[in-house]
């Protein structure tokens, strides 16, 4: 990736803003009005060409003119920052109650400034300027330029000025905004989102990601409606039902062509990103903080920071899009110390152990995974005071004296003799009444008094938006973390919030709670990878309950899902790779039958799915690690050997049918293509099918790493390759490469295709 030299951002001197690398362009103009009018986000339009098209004012039998301007409604017109009640009946960008008692305001042009990089968003977490990041390096290159646009509306004297950032490397718009009162009276702040687009007159189709626990990712795909279709949270983290991204699509778009418009947001709690087309197939996407049971009391001189959202085109279908995430959640999201950094294999004790972990068993599971080549042991629950099943304990972030008689840092030190690393999993935000914590700050979990709490897994959620909580954590994680013997933590939540109140905050501040909690959250996460940066923090919530783009800024990677069963993780992993790249995902092989959905799959086919994420390894037992020892080795080893390829690959979607799902991964130097191939029921005497390959190289040779074909990258492409088909006969020999898939149901294959 190199930085350009170019200009990004251009401002013509009627103030049309042309924000513009090579293959994109958003462009939009100041009307005479003052009004911030939308123009275009899509292919490249040199700043210097004609515009054909814009915002249009004819006679149309609307009724509303803006301002009793002739044939100026804004009901019809793109814009960048809409507002409510003067002529627009959309969904608007800011919904302000003024210290008057109204909510009608009209926010115009009042001055512009570009800057060279991206200025980060305070208390938030925000995508980086430049590709150097905190590696340090010139923060005065061409990587990224950042238009900061102020609007006022004079007579409430509330300014708003939005932040938009256009790389020169990535088809990616980032934009938020900051809100500030410069009156004399306090206002409340009802709704104030991060970004609203106002797309062109079409037919469009829509993307966006449901779930649930151990069925997270899942895709699902309409025709944009009229009227208002909304994804959102109520829950206090972005969570499993929705996750905050949504594509809009030109009708027809599939992996490979047509116009997708991504919008994902930064955030990891309460959000909201709404699709809308009203009577003249105008369609705006509207993204932010969920507006529903929000309120924020703005004091004069006070500013509020919206989350970052990115807009990301493509012209290529969804894989062009999901290539566009990919690139830049690695490299303008994700932590930089990590950024192309393998991760190691590991064994968690999790499913291996359950609660019955101790110094003994940490021990023994150390002494199995070294023996089959594991790199890491991970001590998940169970570990610290008087926490022997998830009723108790939790907030009290001590070791257990009875099962970690010297403490956990004793053990972790003598695995670490071994030649290990070592991790260990917390869940800071949380309490369990059965606690010492709580008995001693029962103010101290989110709440609302004199009312009976709901419980999740018996647990409370702790008041982040209280500055001593948030201190407290920070200690605790520290004082382990100091001890310079832990490489990675699992960072686990497991319930979402109900009750939403704080002791720490008067009566009309209760609706901020969800959003200080964020605030609370982020300051924790900052504070302490800042102060640890080789610690490899991965994000968990219930598997994915806040796998977001906000949480990857401070965590590099996500337990994807509880959902262990292979079969269950091909919708999963096909659904979340929309946006996020391998090098986020976390998987193991679990053990059979699976504990989530009883399913009985073969070694290989755990390891072959496993296979497509970045940090990978094991949740066994010692008996299951015995009864399968060569194959796991082999696994191991499989995974060693392309851990590399796993954090800086190129991942494509291939195919993803009800029966069968093929994956497809480039290394970053092109020489290695691994494609995965899973058939999940059996059935005999299918049709021979192949699958296109995509992004090779068209003039090489590809050769098969076991077997003597060679193939040319172009036959790959517009040919395709064999899939393996189950031989009910099974009498041919099995030198050919398909080879062909074993009898029975969940099978796999994974084929490795080197370059000459
Ligand atoms: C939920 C996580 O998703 C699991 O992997 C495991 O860490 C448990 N919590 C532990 O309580």
């Amino acid at each position: 990736m190199s930085a350009s030299n170019k200009s990004l951002v251009f401002v013509s001197e009627d103030l049309v803003f042309n924000l513009s690398n090579e293959n994109v362009s958003y462009i939009f103009r100041v009307s005479p009005e003052g009004i911030l009018e939308h123009i275009h986000f899509g292919g490249a339009i040199a700043p210097t060409h004609g515009l054909a098209a814009g915002p249009r004012r004819e006679f149309r039998c609307t009724v509303l003119e803006f301002q009793g301007i002739k044939n100026y409604s804004l009901d019809d017109t793109p814009q960048e920052y809409p507002l409510f009640g003067t002529s627009d009946t959309r969904q608007p960008a800011l919904h302000v109650v003024n210290s008057d008692g109204n909510s009608t305001n009209t926010f115009l042009y009042k001055s512009h400034e570009v800057v060279l990089d991206k200025p980060l968003l305070n208390g938030l977490p925000s995508a980086r300027g430049n590709t150097l990041g905190n590696k340090g390096g010139d923060q005065k290159s061409n990587d990224s330029e950042t238009l900061l646009l102020t609007l006022v509306d004079q007579t409430s004297e509330l300014e708003v000025t939005l932040r938009y950032t256009i790389y020169a490397d990535h088809d990616v718009i980032a934009r938020s905004a900051t809100i500030r009162n410069c009156g004399s009276k306090e206002v409340l702040l009802h709704n104030a989102l991060s970004s609203s687009l106002d797309l062109p007159q079409s037919e469009y189709e829509l993307v966006h990601l449901r779930g649930s626990w151990s069925r997270e990712f899942e895709q699902e795909r309409m025709d944009v409606p009229h009227g208002r279709f909304v994804i959102d949270s109520t829950r206090g983290t972005s969570s499993n039902a929705h996750n905050p991204f949504l594509a809009v699509l030109s009708r027809g778009a599939d992996e490979r062509k047509g116009d997708v418009y991504g919008t994902a947001l930064m955030y990891s709690g309460n959000f909201a990103i709404s699709v809308e087309k009203n009577e003249f197939e105008s369609v705006r996407v509207s993204a932010g903080i969920n507006p529903f049971n929000f309120q924020w009391r703005l004091q004069p001189e006070e500013e509020f920071v919206t989350p970052e959202s990115l807009q990301v085109f493509s012209s290529e279908g969804l894989s062009g899009m999901s290539h566009v995430w990919h690139g830049f959640v690695n490299g303008m999201i994700s932590p930089p110390q990590f950024d192309g950094v393998p991760r190691p294999t590991y064994l968690n004790s999790w499913e291996a152990a359950y609660f019955d972990v101790s110094h003994d068993v940490v021990l023994g599971l150390a002494d199995k995974a070294k023996s089959l080549g594991v790199e890491m042991l991970v001590l998940d629950d169970g570990w610290f005071a008087g926490r022997d099943d998830d009723t108790s304990s939790l907030g009290d972030w001590f070791s257990d004296p009875k099962k970690f008689p010297n403490g956990v840092e004793e053990t972790a030190r003598l695995v670490k003799q071994k030649g290990l690393k070592f991790g260990l999993w917390f869940e800071p935000e949380m309490v369990n009444k059965e606690s010492q914590l709580y008995r001693d700050h029962p103010d101290w979990l989110i709440h609302v008094p004199n009312r009976t709490l709901s419980t999740g897994r018996y647990q409370h959620t702790l008041d982040l938006s209280r500055t001593e909580v948030v201190d407290y954590l920070y200690a605790r994680l520290d004082s382990f973390l100091s001890s310079g013997l832990i490489d990675y933590v699992k960072w686990d939540m497991n319930r979402v919030m109900t009750e939403v109140g704080s002791a720490g905050l008067p009566a009309e501040r209760q609706l901020e709670v969800p959003h200080r909690y964020m605030l609370g959250l982020y300051s924790l996460v900052e504070r302490i990878t800042t102060k640890h940066p080789s610690v490899l923090f991965e994000n968990c919530a219930s598997g994915g309950n806040r796998f977001d783009l906000g949480m990857l800024r401070y965590m590099s990677q996500g337990w994807v899902s509880d959902m262990c069963d292979p079969i269950g993780r091909l919708s999963i992993i096909n659904g979340a790779s929309l946006l996020f790249p391998l090098s986020t995902l976390a998987s193991y092989i679990g053990p059979v039958p699976n504990h989530q959905n009883g399913r009985q799959t073969s070694v290989k086919m755990r390891t072959e799915v496993g296979f497509f994420a970045s940090a990978r390894g094991l949740s066994l037992n010692e008996e299951d690690l015995n009864a399968s020892e060569d194959e796991i080795k082999d696994a191991i080893k499989l995974y060693k050997a392309s851990a590399q390829d796993m954090v800086d690959g190129d991942f494509s979607r291939i195919k993803y049918q009800d029966n069968e799902v093929c994956w497809q991964l480039i290394s970053k130097d092109g020489r290695r293509v691994y494609v995965g191939y899973y058939h999940i029921l059996s059935a005999p005497n299918l049709p021979y099918r192949r699958a296109k390959l995509v992004g090779l190289d068209s003039s090489a040779q590809y050769k098969l790493e076991h077997g003597n074909q060679v193939f040319g990258g172009d036959a790959l492409m517009t040919l395709g390759i064999d899939l393996p088909y189950v031989d009910a006969m099974q009498h041919q020999d099995d030198t050919d490469y398909t080879n062909h898939l074993e009898k029975g149901d969940f099978t796999s294959r994974l084929i490795v295709l080197e370059r000459t």
